[in-house]
This record gives structure tokens, sequence and C-alpha cells, in this order.
């Protein structure tokens, strides 16, 4: 691991996935999930302290990178009585048993995932029947003008963003793995740039 993904990009992403606007899109999310919770790449646990600790019993969250692991740890102690084991691993194989798991929690890691395939059919695998996949996510804008921009950018957000692409389409890939969207909703987000701020959320269920 170099330099900048080891010291310079885990601060960044935490700064990047705290604005004033990503984190009102987790607060349409995160609430929703109850039971016993997987969350992909939890990065610096922004999520925590929004998860409502009278339905949730138990958080696993899994990254694979220990730098961001260590910022987690600390949003973890800061939760009131918040249960996180964390897991430090891939989406693409998740250690954790098939039907396991109430709620699948995904925020701004669809777009970064690199076998995104093999992590949503991950979630598939451990989610119990009748569970749900919850996400908040930013993707591929409608616009063709965006749209363009995105990918002229793409290859520049990916160096800089620790392989975070501009073009994905959180519904086509959940629809492509075998989920249904439920109530999936779509905005840009304010105050952002638009090649960055197209969001995704929703849940979903396995069909
Ligand atoms: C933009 S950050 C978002 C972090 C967090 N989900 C949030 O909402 O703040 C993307 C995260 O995906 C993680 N990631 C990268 N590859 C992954 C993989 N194969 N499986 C799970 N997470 C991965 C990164 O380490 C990083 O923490």
């Amino acid at each position: 691991m170099g330099f900048y993904s080891r010291y310079i990009l885990p601060p960044l992403i935490q700064c990047a996935c705290s604005s004033r606007p990503i984190m009102k899109q987790r607060e349409k999310i995160v609430p929703l999930a109850e039971g016993r919770v997987l969350e992909v790449g939890c990065g610096a646990g922004a999520n925590f302290r929004l998860y409502d600790t009278s339905r949730v019993s138990q958080v696993f969250a899994l990254e694979p990178d220990s730098a961001m692991i260590s910022r987690a740890r600390k949003a973890s102690d800061a939760t009131d009585g918040l249960n996180v084991e964390f897991l430090e691993a891939g989406g693409e194989a998740v250690p954790l048993e098939d039907n396991s798991v109430d709620t699948v929690v995904f925020t701004f890691t669809l777009c970064t995932i690199p076998p995104w395939e093999a992590a949503l059919s991950e979630a598939r695998r451990v989610l119990k029947p009748g569970g749900k996949l919850i996400y908040s996510e930013h993707g591929g804008s409608p616009d063709p003008n965006v749209a363009k921009w995105q990918r002229r950018l793409e290859p520049v957000q990916q160096a800089l963003g620790g392989g975070c692409h501009l073009t994905r389409i959180p519904t086509q890939m959940l629809a492509e793995t075998g989920f249904s969207v439920t109530d999936g909703q779509t905005m840009y987000l304010p105050k952002t740039p638009k090649i960055l701020g197209y969001a995704y959320w929703g849940q979903a269920q396995v069909r």
C-alpha cells in the first residue's frame, strides 16, 4: 500500500463521506436497518451513530482496509451501545453463514468495490429469507451531458478516490444480481458537483 492510500486517502474519504448532503442521504436509510446487520465496506463508520439501537441487535462491519477500520473503531466507541463486530475482509468473501443476517447495508461502496457482482451475490447468500438490502449510493446520471463528463473524468476519480467509479448505476447492478428494488429514489444532491452528486437510495429484496 502506497503513501497516498495509507495516509492521504483515509482522511480524504472520511471527510468527503461526512458532508451535510451525504449525511442526509444516510439518514434516509440507515435507521431502516434491523436485527443482525451486515454493513459492507463500512469505511470510517459514518453510519454507526444513525442505527436505531432498539431495532439493531448487531452490526457486522466489514471492511478490507485496516486504516479505515482503525477510524471506524473510534466511531463505534462513540456510539451509545451499538454492538459492532469488525470483519477485515472484502465484500466478495463475507465470513458469515448463509441466511444469517436480516439487513445488508451498502452506502457509497457499490461505486468502489471492484468485484461488485461477487459482493452482491454474497449479500444475497447471507440475507435471511425476507431480509432486506438498503442502499444509498452515488452513480451515473441520466442526463447525457453530465454522463459524458462522468465518463471522461472517471479515470481521474478512480485514481484519486480509491477506485471510486462515477458511472455505475446501482439499481441496474442490483437488478443484474437478483434483487428487486422496492422503493428506489434518485436526485441530485444539493451543493455537490453533478458528476459526483447523482444519488440513488432505497431498499431491495432478493427476487
Ligand atoms: C467511499 S468509501 C465509503 C465508506 C462507507 N461505506 C461510508 O458510507 O462512508 C468506500 C469503501 O469501500 C471499501 N472497499 C473497497 N473495496 C472493497 C471490497 N472489495 N469490499 C468491501 N469494501 C470495499 C473501501 O475500503 C472504502 O472504505
